[in-house]
């Protein structure tokens, strides 16, 4: 089956046609890699267990449901509840779909029969859970490779397929986490053309929110445009991460916009906004910020920080092609920016120096970017063999990697103010040596400046999938174009 042929994930209007192709070729390779590992034995199956209805504790109130992310990669099925098989000689896979009890039929709608499923996913073979250990035995397996891994971001230990009666199976729960891990940061064409889709609509609802943000307007009020427009546009009904929507000091907040800071402050005059928000398609992700001040025009101190940390984005930019190691690519960002805070005055000495004495972490605390795919973290950052730096910023690097064509980052500098961090390397005479506090007084408050772009490696080079305005010219030449209101973009209405 062709791309071009056989059934598509489609939402209609102008969303993106997905090929069910895409996940015939992820379990293809996957099975070419496991063929090709010598511990794997002929007459191996993968058994891959989907995500699970929940319920919001201990009610009836059922939780929107997201396709667990290993399972939507192998087999892009959006219904809970559903295992899936593939032999690993042959290729050859069997959807397993949940028998819905007739309630289902008055509550939830019409029960699709395994043909039904079949069609939809372009899979041959399509059967019952609740056969799953009889069907399977009929097929004699010499091994059953189920999942089980750590993801290296959250620490937290994947669901490994479990069933009636695996008992009878000999499973090998360790052979396929690292090998499939391992084909989800290589992105194919297929699934080149999925985040090149999410980071345009994600693009073009920054967009909208820069266009619609006035001082006197609620963070919440441009999180929600940005939603309205991914949802309403793109088809995207879940969003990637919590949206943050940091204005003024709150930008300096790294996670902020969880539920103990819920972007429900006021845009004030002056403020700078750093907005990290990103729309997810068939669970492809996208991880955009965007930085600007909130009435439309940069103060002399917002345009140094912000050229800084553009400045930094664009080396490591001009810097990415296969065979760079990653944290090389953040220690370029870090001495960019250290560069730029000597000649705005906040730091002096000799960089060098303070690059020994890891002051890029004072005003960069996180790592400058990561994989991106089906999880905005996405998988396969540390292998086996790959470790975590142990210094400060390079420790936060969510990869190590060197990078290789086909793998999709972030690449995401930013300049932070955060008075704890800043406290305490105003404490450490290491570090307290390279800072001019007196300069350094005039920024406390400011938040911080995030750029955030989402790129994909190429053979030579890299191609940038995000697609906004970036230099200060253009971010103020298109916030005052906006929606003809006032120039000075300030809400008169309401209280400031
Ligand atoms: N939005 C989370 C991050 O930038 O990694
Ligand atoms: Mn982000
Ligand atoms: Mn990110």
């Amino acid at each position: 089956m062709s791309a071009a042929e056989g059934p598509t994930y489609w939402l209609g209007n102008e969303t993106l046609k997905v090929p069910a192709a895409l996940f015939a070729l992820n379990r293809k390779r996957l099975c070419d890699r496991l063929r090709n590992n010598k511990d794997v034995p002929k007459g191996a199956f993968v058994v891959l267990q989907g995500g699970e209805e929940t319920n919001r504790y201990c009610t009836d109130t059922g939780v929107l449901f997201r396709q667990e992310s290993f399972f939507h990669w192998t087999f892009g099925v959006t219904e809970s509840g559903c295992y899936g098989a593939i032999d690993v000689d042959s290729g050859k896979s069997i959807l397993f779909i949940p028998k819905l009890p007739e309630s289902y039929a008055v509550w939830m709608g019409k029960i699709h029969p395994p043909e039904s499923f079949k069609a939809k996913y372009a899979i041959e073979d399509v059967r019952f859970t609740c056969d799953i250990a009889t069907i399977l035995k009929e097929k004699n397996p010499s091994v059953l490779l189920t999942l089980r891994g750590v993801n290296t971001d959250s620490g937290s230990v994947c669901k490994e397929a479990s069933f009636e009666g695996i008992s009878q199976f000999t499973v090998n729960n360790t052979l396929l986490h690292p090998e499939i891990a391992e084909c989800r940061v290589f992105k194919t064409d297929l699934e080149l053309e999925v985040l090149r889709y999410t980071n345009r609509i994600s693009s073009e609802a920054h967009k909208e929110v820069m266009k619609t943000a006035r001082v006197g307007m609620k963070e919440y009020e441009l999180e929600s445009v940005f939603l309205h427009y991914c949802y309403a546009r793109g088809g995207m009904r879940h969003t990637s991460y919590t949206c943050i929507c940091g204005s003024g000091e709150n930008g300096s907040t790294l996670h902020y916009g969880h539920a103990g800071a819920p972007n429900d402050k006021t845009l004030h005059d002056g403020d700078m906004c750093l907005f990290d928000m990103g729309g997810e398609y068939y669970c492809y992700s996208s991880d955009i910020t965007c930085s600007f001040p909130a009435n439309g025009k940069f103060t002399p101190d917002q345009k140094a920080i912000y050229e800084a940390v553009l400045k930094s984005s664009r080396a490591v930019m001009n810097a990415v092609k296969p065979g760079v190691a990653w944290p090389d690519m953040h220690r370029l960002a870090d001495r960019v920016q250290l560069e730029e805070l000597v000649k705005i005055g906040i730091l002096k000495g000799n960089v060098e120096d303070m690059i020994k004495a890891h002051m890029g972490a004072v005003f960069m605390p996180h790592g400058l970017g990561h994989f991106l795919g089906i999880d905005v973290h996405d998988v396969g950052g540390y292998p086996e063999g790959i470790d975590r730096i142990d210094l400060p910023g390079l420790k936060s690097l969510r990869t190590a990697r060197n990078l290789q064509e086909r793998m999709v980052l972030t690449i995401e500098p930013g300049i932070y103010f955060i008075d704890h961090v800043l406290d305490l390397a105003l404490a450490n005479p290491a570090q307290s040596c390279f800072i001019n506090n007196d300069v350094l007084q005039r920024f406390r408050g400011f938040g911080g400046v995030r750029i955030e772009d989402d790129i994909a490696v190429t053979a030579s080079g890299m191609e940038l999938l995000t697609c906004v305005p970036r230099t200060v010219e253009e971010i103020e030449a298109f916030m005052a174009e906006g929606d003809g209101k006032t120039q000075s973009k300030v809400v008169q209405s309401q209280e400031l």
